[in-house]
């Protein structure tokens, strides 16, 4: 493998060793396979796997190299690939109150990557900051139909849907300046809390009626507050996605943010849970990144995900070219991570709601010793409270 210098480069390589014959060989199998008989896709698969076994073994040693060859293998094994259709539209917000956290990359780029993989997605851009709407490329000019006519003034959704300029198959309803009122709009509004939830729930029944295809997946991005435009958010989710940033206050709030979500399933919502735990910004040379995600994964075992997302200076450029990763720069280690993630969210279907796990007193005196822990001793007692 090739060295480099330093770890964010391999976001700008060139093709590494046996990348471009990898690119070649699988435009090979798209064009002489037709798409859907399953004796193809079987032979899809087998050559994809021929393809990674022949890549090097993954050297430990040198962080550099086993990047790329992790880079090669997802190139190889998602390039062209189709996710599974979810049985029923799945709703799913993501949230955290902290701000800059990765909600907004996380939103667009899994959008991004599901429509990428033959699915229909929508994103509604639920942040008066309007992130995710600039990320889309979609037009989100103040006066422009937005969330803020659906929720305020009861639009219908499709009057601020719009379709994504790069991929056919993602829209979005965009965020405006004008969600910045709405916070203090919505209180002496009726149904406050539940607006979101009707309007995504005509909107995709219209579309039943009117013979379109399902919506697959609803992405809603929230701002990072706990008030009146999230809990809309967490009353149209039927999952919560909470991305966690690797870092030293990354669990601060967490308790705070599971409590809000078990009062809304109490009152307002029982399918809502947390599905789905994604650890972003992930840097793997620290070892306080490595036990924060250790950490993380021990107490959520089946909602973090397996892919976590490393620092890429290509996810934070992306938006200022109004892309998400994925379509700006598809052969990158954050496009491949956020690809590599959707899969796993369109794969592992709903699992099940959210089970937190019992500290022992004795594990809780050793691990009170650190920071980390300290942040993880709030849990039991939310566990409490939510009884
Ligand atoms: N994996 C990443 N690598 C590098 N920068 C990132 C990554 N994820 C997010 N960022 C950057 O961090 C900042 C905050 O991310 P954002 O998604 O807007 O957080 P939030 O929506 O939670 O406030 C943005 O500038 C974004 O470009
Ligand atoms: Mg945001």
């Amino acid at each position: 493998m090739r060295e480099m210098g330093v770890t964010e480069s391999s976001d700008q390589q060139q093709d590494g060793p046996g990348q471009a014959q990898d690119r070649m060989s699988l435009r090979d199998v798209s064009r002489e396979t037709p798409v859907d008989s399953v004796s193809s896709s079987r032979f899809d698969q087998d050559r994809r796997e021929a393809l990674m076994a022949s890549l090097p073994e993954m050297d430990e040693d040198t962080p550099l190299a086993a990047q790329l060859t992790i880079d090669a293998r997802r190139r190889i094994d998602l390039q062209g690939r189709r996710f599974p259709r979810p049985a029923s539209t799945r709703v799913i917000t993501i949230a955290n109150q902290k701000g800059g956290v990765g909600k907004t990359t996380t939103t667009v780029n899994l959008a991004a990557g599901l429509a990428q993989a033959g699915l229909n997605v929508l994103v509604i851009d639920n942040d008066p900051q309007g992130n995710a709407s600039t990320a889309l490329g979609v037009e989100h000019r103040a006066g422009t139909p937005s969330v803020y006519e659906v929720l305020v003034d009861g639009a219908p959704l499709s009057s601020a849907v719009q379709q994504c300029p790069d991929l056919p198959s993602l829209w979005c309803v965009p965020a405006t300046i004008d969600l910045s009122g709405a916070e203090i709009e919505l209180v002496s509004l009726v149904s406050r809390e539940t607006r979101l939830r009707k309007a995504v729930d005509d909107f995709l029944a219209e579309r039943v009626q009117q013979g379109l295809e399902p919506i697959d997946y609803v992405l809603v991005d929230c701002p990072p507050s706990l008030g009146l435009l999230t809990v809309n958010a967490f009353v149209v989710g039927r999952e919560v996605l909470i991305p966690i940033q690797c870092e030293y206050y990354a669990l601060e709030g967490l308790s705070q943010l599971l409590k809000t979500i078990e009062l809304i399933k109490a009152h307002l919502n029982p399918q809502l849970h947390v599905s789905t735990i994604l650890l972003t910004m992930y840097d793997g040379r620290t070892n306080l990144a490595q036990q924060v995600a250790a950490e993380v994964r021990e107490h959520f075992p089946e909602q973090t995900l397996k892919t976590s997302i490393p620092r890429s200076v290509r996810i934070s450029e992306a938006p200022s070219h109004g892309q998400s990763v994925i379509t700006y720069d598809p052969s990158s280690t954050g496009a491949l991570a956020y690809l590599e993630a959707a899969r796993e969210v369109a794969d592992r279907g709903r699992p099940q709601p959210l089970s937190v796990q019992p500290v022992d007193g004795a594990s809780r005196n050793v691990s009170r010793q650190n920071y980390l822990a300290e942040r993880w001793a709030v849990l039991p007692s939310y566990q409490e409270d939510a009884r």
